[in-house]
This record gives C-alpha cells, structure tokens and sequence, in this order.
C-alpha cells in the first residue's frame, strides 16, 4: 500500500456554510464527518488517510522548496536557535500549498509493514512541543506509519516526581490520549535512569533504607498510574558502562546491584501483565556490554525476578554501523536468555553537511539494522527516536552532527525511509 503525499490535492475552498474548522480533518479513508472547510480554509489532502483544513492564501509548492533544504539543514545545527526559526519558515511554506503542487515524495505505511510481516509495531518517539506542531502532527497521527510510541521526555523522574512524593502526569497524560487516539500502544520510558532526575533525590543524601523506598515509591505510583495503557516499560535505562561494569549512579552508589532488582519486582508488583525491560545504547557492537545485559538477565531470572526485554536504543553513526551478522547474533544472544528484543530509540547520525553520499551511505544503515531485526523473530518492533531532522536531540549534543532521522527538517522522506521500508520487506540496499 502506497500513500503520496503533496499529491495531486483534494481542495474544497468553503463558502458561509463550511462545518469543519481550521486545522481540523475534513476527509480521508473512514472519515465520516464533513468535508466543506471553513471560509478561507481549503480541505487539503495529506495522505489517504487524512485531509485536514489549512489556510487558502499562498500558492507556493512545497517541492520549490527542497533545493534550499540541504543547505538550511547543514546551518541549523550550528544553534537550535537558528534550526528553528528555519523550520518555521518551512512549516508556512509547507501548509500553504495548494492545487498546483506535484507529487514529490511517497509516504509506505511503515507499522502497517512491519505487521504484516510479524513484528507488532513500527514506532516513534514524541514529546509534549510535537503535539502542537500540525503540520509535524499529520504524519505522527498516521496509524499506518507509526503503531507505538515512546514518549522522549515526559515519563522521566523529573517530569513526574518533581517533588518527593508529589506526582505530576498531566504532561504524560496528555501525550498517552494522543496516542490511545491514534493508534499507537505505549512504550514507558522511563522509570529508572541517572539522568533527568529531580535534585531532591540526587541532593538527597538518602541512605540505603530511604532510597529503597523512594525507588519502590516511585516505581509503583508510574506504574499504577499507567496501568493497562503501557504496554512495556523501561524499568531501568543506561545501567551499565562500555566495559560490562557498573555505572556510578545514585542508586547503584546507594543500593547496590540490587536496585535493579527492587525496581522490576515493584514494577511487576503494580502491574502484572506490563512488560518490563532493561534499555541501553551501544549494543549493537556486541561485546563487554552485551554480554552484562546477558548476565544480568540470567541472574535475575535465578533470582525470580521477572523480566521480559532488552531495550537496544542504536543511535548509530552513518558509515560506522555494525554488520548485519554481528546485529543479528547480539539479538539472539539476548533471545537466548528468554527475554524479546526492540529497538528502541533508532537514529543514526552523519557529520553534516549532509551529502548525497552520505543520504545514500544513510539509507544503507537504516536498511541493514531493520533487516537485522526482522531476520529475528522476536526482535519485536522498531522505533525511531522522532522522525524528522527537525526535532532530533542530535544537534544539541553532538556539535556537526545530525540529519539522524528519516524525514528531512521539511518533513520529506529522506533516502532512510525507503531503506527501511526495503529492510521491512526483507530487500537488501
Ligand atoms: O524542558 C526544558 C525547558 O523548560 C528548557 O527551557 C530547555 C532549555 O534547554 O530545556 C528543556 O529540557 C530539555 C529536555 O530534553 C526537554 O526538551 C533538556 O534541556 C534536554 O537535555 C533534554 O534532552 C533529552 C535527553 O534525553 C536528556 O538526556 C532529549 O530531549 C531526549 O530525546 C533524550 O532522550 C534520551 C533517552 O531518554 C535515553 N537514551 C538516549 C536519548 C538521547 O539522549
């Protein structure tokens, strides 16, 4: 199935009488409601699954615009200040076509694909800015593209507990109803984690006895609160160094190994059909760290403490990927110890500007690590770490870097899309 965006458009310029109000669906496939725009609003069709009502003033096309993209893309990194005012400047450009736009791009529903060939989800993650971003919000709301989503930001310790046992979910909430409304099942993210925390817990100067009982506190109330609405959760993320060790954290400081252990078993305690997972970045190399998550996996489980998932988050480097073999053994070395698989935060990055070698170098990567994981039955889903270049926290971390994503700062799909949806049908770039 194929979609194409900037297609040929549907426009109903209104009269008076128009129901359906700016920036709200006005068509698309098993779309029931009216489909007169309001006056000065045209019915302008996204994809086959969704019209929405914009502004009928300018006649500029979106594809006028792609040769400017690259080069606005290779100066946005150097301040997020910069990238976004480019992206605005985009964003009015792009909702303002009209009839006279070309067919530039085609969009194949990647979570419908990856279904159909027995994962249970191709997803995305999303933060709380993205929801109020329309033009950004027609393609996260497409159900065909993206069936799960994690949410970046709002679920994290700082976001949640911002007081000691004071809990703050309207952020998150209102990011799980969108996703409930759209189609996608949850990923929590995340419950356990060094970083974004609160400086009343890190400050705290909490002892052994105390800091079990505000991880157990903590744990708990996230897990109750999302019950039946996370499908699985990222008890603990980033638990250990590049070498297999340990990672200094205030609870591993504190506790002990056995941190990781408390916090599964309150998870398990709260909610016993969520699923529960360890996440961590640079597994896909395998080595010292793959083989900690391993063990760590063997030891829980002699310990009766249940655990159903290995998080790999790959956030990758063009040009400097692992080889699809040593991807597919890493997999089935966790799959060996009875826990799935997902990937959970994919982007991978390239040192800008962006060139077409490089674009095609990108699509090659993306295509290999997606093959990775469906030559692997239970390498369960994919999920991308946002979608587009635009909202990417690449930039504001690795100086020179960026363009990780599969869309483009303007939304288009990048040579990355078509190398995974190739990798979804098992077709080699
Ligand atoms: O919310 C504040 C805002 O009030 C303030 O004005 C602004 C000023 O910089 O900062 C905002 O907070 C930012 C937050 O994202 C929300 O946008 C933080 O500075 C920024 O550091 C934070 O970055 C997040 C990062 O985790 C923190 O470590 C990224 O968005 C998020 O994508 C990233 O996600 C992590 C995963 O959780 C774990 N794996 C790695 C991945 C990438 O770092």
């Amino acid at each position: 199935m194929k979609v194409t965006l900037f297609a040929a458009v549907s426009v109903a310029i209104s009269g008076a009488n128009a129901a359906v109000g700016m920036w709200q669906q006005c068509g698309g496939i098993n779309y029931t409601g009216d489909t007169t725009c309001v006056s000065g609003a045209m019915c302008y069709k996204y994809n086959d699954w969704y019209f929405q009502c914009i502004p009928a003033t300018t006649t500029t096309s979106p594809s006028s615009t792609r040769s400017s993209s690259s080069s606005r893309q290779s100066s946005s990194t150097s301040t997020r200040s910069s990238s976004t005012s480019s992206r605005s400047t985009s964003t009015s450009t792009r909702t303002s076509s009209t009839t006279t736009t070309s067919p530039s791009a085609t969009i194949s529903p990647l979570h419908d694909i990856a279904v159909s060939k027995g994962k249970q989800y191709f997803g995305v993650a999303v933060d709380s800015n993205e929801l109020a971003n329309a033009t950004y919000k027609v393609l996260l709301d497409d159900r065909h593209l993206w069936g799960q989503m994690t949410p970046g930001n709002k679920m994290k310790w700082d976001a949640t507990e911002p007081s000691r046992n004071t809990f703050t979910y309207s952020d998150a909430d209102a990011l799980v109803v969108w996703a409930q409304g759209s189609g996608k099942e949850i990923r929590g993210h995340t419950l356990v984690w060094h970083n974004q925390l609160p400086s009343w817990l890190t400050n705290g100067g909490f002892n052994n006895a105390t800091l079990v009982s505000i991880l157990q506190n903590h744990v708990t109330n996230l897990v109750t609160h999302f019950s039946g609405k996370v499908k699985t959760w990222d008890v603990v993320n980033e638990i250990f160094e590049e070498d297999g060790s340990w990672r200094s954290s205030v609870f591993y400081n504190t506790i002990g190994e056995y941190f990781v252990d408390i916090a599964f078993r309150a998870a398990a305690a709260a909610d016993p059909n969520v699923g529960l997972a360890a996440n961590d970045y640079n597994l896909d190399y395998g080595g010292s760290k793959v083989t900690a998550y391993v063990n760590l996996v063997n030891r829980l489980k002699s310990r009766g403490v249940k655990i159903t998932q290995i998080g790999s988050q790959s956030h990758l480097i063009v040009g400097s990927m692992p080889s699809y073999s040593t991807l597919v053994s890493n997999y089935n070395a966790f799959v060996a110890t009875g826990v799935d698989v997902a990937i959970t935060e994919l982007d991978i990055r390239m040192t800008l500007p962006v060139t077409d070698a490089l674009l095609a170098q990108q699509r090659k990567d993306y295509n290999t690590i997606i093959r990775a994981c469906m030559a692997v039955p239970r390498c369960i889903g994919m999920t991308v770490w946002a979608y587009s270049d635009y909202y990417s926290w690449i930039p504001s971390v690795f100086s020179g870097e960026g363009a990780a994503l599969p869309f483009d700062d303007q939304l288009k799909p990048k040579p990355a899309f078509y190398g995974i949806v190739d990798g979804l049908n098992g077709i080699t770039n």
